[in-house]
């Protein structure tokens, strides 16, 4: 078969089922803080992939490992054990910093499906709590204790369950009926989260402590002290989605603790992907070591809960995949990139606030998972087009004078370079932004 003789975008717009809104950019190369599209203009890359290659594109660590790995054994499937995800799963535990265990899967959907499952098979062969805490009573049979607890304007994947599980209704449109199960509060609200818990039929409650893809919101330090004594009370299960947050991007392995500054909140369970791997495609869960009183009397650690035959899938964590991971934890860890992430994002922050410029309403982030919120009026100011959001037209701007950046919904624009970047990258970007602020058309 001949190579095409049409254009990249051409080939997409044949071939290619039209899913993504995407920008008109054919990226062909990467190193480090920078990508080159395929005519050699270079872009200063603070997307990231939307939070991915944490330790910077093409990392020499990474590429050699992977090469020598490839060279090795790429797959096996799960019927066998390989070292590089025993390695890696031991690598996850200590991130968290609490006994537990590892699953591995592709994505940040399929880990939280993972919870999803993890928290219906706890309702299902978990002991009630009014079991356990109302004496002399009659119990009700709790066979439908699974629903789950979720925050409005949250973000947890485009499967069936994770657009249900997503508190955004345009995620939702046209894949009608949802998955069955989810409640939402709105987030941050915690008389709200208390009044949304029914006994028996609350199971879990999962929320971001950092929500990403709705703009870079953080939860309180109160409200994740909240959630964690509501599920201790009511014996639910507390699950994070640290897809976005975790794993570095705030400054530390757990987005949650960047938010209290302390061990004092422990899920139960945690879902990551996105950065794990620096762009490989994986994802993963922990699941806390909590003993789990089961239904028949007998109790089992809440990690070994999804026992045989309960869940897989065909490529999670494979050696390659595991390889890359175990490496740009390394990085992450030896160069010093979380509290380069604590550093730089700070600096950042404070260098955009400092522009003062009356196009920018607010500056939010932690670590370096940053949002910028465009002024209400920028749209009339900057004379932006009709059926473009205000956000879609900086970002494009910011294109044409070589930066990339994500924007969030229609007003805010997101920040999140490699855990690596340095001051001259952040004061290029600065400048960059400032300059397209001054003269946005
Ligand atoms: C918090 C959060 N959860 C889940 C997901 C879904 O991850 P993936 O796109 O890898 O399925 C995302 C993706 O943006 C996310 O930000």
């Amino acid at each position: 078969m001949s190579a095409s003789t049409l254009s990249t975008r051409e080939l997409y717009d044949r071939y290619v089922i039209p899913t993504y809104g995407r920008f008109d950019l054919q990226l062909a190369r990467g190193e480090g803080s920078y990508v080159w599209d395929e005519a050699s203009k270079r872009y200063l890359d603070f997307g990231a992939g939307i939070a991915v290659t944490s330790v910077g594109h093409c990392h020499p660590r990474v590429v050699r490992v992977m090469c020598e790995q490839m060279a090795s054994l790429v797959h096996t499937s799960n019927l066998y054990y390989t070292r590089p995800q025993a390695v890696l799963a031991e690598r996850l535990v200590n991130c968290v910093g609490a006994p537990g265990k590892v699953f591995f899967c592709n994505s940040g959907a399929e880990a939280n499906e993972a919870l999803y499952k993890l928290a219906r098979k706890f309702g299902n062969e978990g002991e009630p709590p009014a079991a356990r805490h109302s004496v002399g009573e009659m119990i009700e049979p709790c066979s439908s204790r699974h629903e789950i607890i979720t925050m409005l304007g949250s973000f947890h994947g485009r499967t069936l369950a994770g657009i249900a599980a997503t508190g955004q209704e345009k995620v939702k449109k046209g894949f009608e009926p949802m998955v069955q199960g989810f409640t939402y509060v709105p987030f941050n609200d915690s008389p709200a989260l208390l009044a949304a818990v029914q006994e028996p039929g609350t199971v879990a409650i999962l929320l971001e402590p950092v929500q990403g893809e709705r703009g870079i919101y953080i939860a309180d330090a109160d409200f994740l002290r909240q959630a964690r004594g509501l599920c201790d009370r009511h014996n639910l299960l507390l699950m994070f989605d640290e897809v976005q947050c975790g794993l570095g991007r705030t400054g530390d392995w757990c987005g949650w603790k960047s938010i209290l500054g302390t061990d004092e909140v422990l899920p139960d369970a945690i879902s990551w992907a996105k950065g794990i791997a620096g762009g490989f495609p994986l994802g993963a869960i922990w699941v806390s070591d909590r003993l789990v009183h089961l239904k028949g009397g007998a109790t089992l650690p809440l990690c070994d809960l999804l026992g045989p035959g309960s869940h897989g899938t065909t490529f999670g964590g494979t050696p390659l995949v595991s390889t890359g991971a175990n490496e740009v934890l390394s990085i992450i860890e030896e160069e010093g990139m979380l509290e380069n992430a604590r550093v730089m994002g700070a600096y950042a922050k404070a260098a955009i606030e400092k522009l003062e410029s009356p196009l920018i309403k607010e500056v939010r982030g932690i670590g370096l998972l940053l949002a910028f919120e465009l002024a209400d009026d920028f749209a009339e100011r900057v004379a932006v087009p009709k059926g473009q959001t205000a956000a879609l037209y900086l970002v494009n701007a910011l294109h044409e004078a070589g930066l990339l950046s994500v924007p969030s919904g229609a007003q805010a624009v997101r920040w999140l370079p490699p855990l690596n970047v340095s001051q001259s990258e952040i004061d290029e970007a600065v400048a960059i932004l400032s300059s397209v602020l001054l003269s946005p058309s």
